[in-house]
């Protein structure tokens, strides 16, 4: 069990971080669409390969979450995926969960789906090179939600799909991402967020999951995207911390965030601001989707065939999250 311990320790290990490239095909068509490139397989295929083949996965990303798709995929030189990851000493994971479907009983909610066959799916996860996994639960936040049902529900999940995972010997990331779309406030999130931490951890210890072989994918505690509330990266800062504090239990080696919707800058900033505060023992990193993808996107959009251009912006979002991750980054480097 120690090396689940390790694995999830070398993952986060000096400010390295995670890069979250499972957007299901049809999120992937979304950001596609969203650059006017067509979602085809080949080209699915040439910006991860370019993301994965970039210099900063040998400094800064510790972990590459695939999806499906692209775990089996081969790369124009002829190398399996999760060969090039390992190549460039990465580590590869996989998600697989199935997605959020609506909750039956709370049909505003939503609950994630793919237990059933999960661990057959699992055995060949790990045949095909994955030391790690995902799954991530979402909760919005209104008046009368996230409901208990919704609670419990996802953390149930999360819980089977933990158990299952350690006894296939892989790390698995526990996701609880409540939302940041809304009016709601900062207390408000914080208070949600606590509740859906909680519920999570008495689930992951009624199924004997071991707390040193997770990690921890949470939300930083923002008020809602269309709330009037203004707060500022400090105080952004201090709340994450103090209700992770609360809410985590010591074991838990590491804590890598989501962006969740949070622009580049941002998500590096409020990520530096929290380790600069951060006195407990967590690792505090980041796995971010969109925060390190969307410029290296619109940048590859213009001319696909442009690897060296997109790498080195991909790079420098890598480095400057990586030294958000130990509280050495500042603004100026950005430049
Ligand atoms: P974002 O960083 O874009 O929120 O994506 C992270 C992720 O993996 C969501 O499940």
């Amino acid at each position: 069990m120690s090396e689940l311990n390790n694995i999830a320790i070398s993952i986060l290990d000096k400010g390295k971080g995670i890069l979250a490239a499972d957007e299901s095909t049809g999120t992937m068509t979304k950001r596609l669409d969203s650059v006017n490139v067509p979602s085809t397989q080949e080209n699915r295929l040439l910006f991860r390969e370019t993301l994965f083949s970039a210099s900063s996965m040998t400094e800064c990303i510790g972990g590459v979450i695939l999806y499906d798709e692209t775990i089996k995929q081969i790369t124009s030189k002829k190398n399996k995926i999760p060969e090039l990851i390992l190549k460039m000493g990465s580590i590869p994971g996989i998600k697989v969960d199935t997605g959020a479907k609506v909750l039956a009983g709370s049909p505003d909610e939503k609950i994630t789906e793919g237990l059933d066959g999960l661990r057959e799916r699992l055995k060949e996860y790990y045949k095909l090179g994955a030391k790690f996994t995902k799954w991530r639960g979402v909760y919005n936040i209104s008046k009368n939600y996230p409901s208990k049902l919704s609670i419990q529900a996802n953390a149930h999940a999360l819980a089977r799909y933990s158990s299952l995972v350690q006894e296939c010997n892989m790390v698995p990331i526990v996701e609880p991402e409540v939302l940041m779309d809304g009016e709601h406030s900062s207390k408000e999130c914080y208070e949600k967020t606590s509740e859906v931490i909680k519920k999570c951890f008495d689930e992951l210890i009624l199924h004997k999951v071991n707390l040193k072989g997770i990690i921890l994918k949470p939300n930083m505690i923002l008020p809602g995207n269309k709330s009037k509330e203004k707060i500022s990266n400090e105080e952004v800062a201090k709340l994450t911390l103090e209700c992770l504090k609360n809410s985590v239990p010591s074991e838990v080696p590491g804590i890598a965030f989501l962006s969740g919707g949070q622009s580049e800058l941002e998500a590096t900033e409020n990520l530096n601001l929290i380790n600069k505060y951060n006195n407990s023992n967590f690792i505090m990193s980041y796995s971010y989707g969109r925060a390190l993808q969307h410029s290296a996107l619109r940048f590859w959009s213009k001319d696909i065939q442009n690897i060296e251009g997109t790498q080195k912006i991909f790079n420098h979002r890598a480095k400057m999250n990586t030294l958000a991750s130990q509280g050495k980054w500042s603004k100026d480097l950005e430049n």
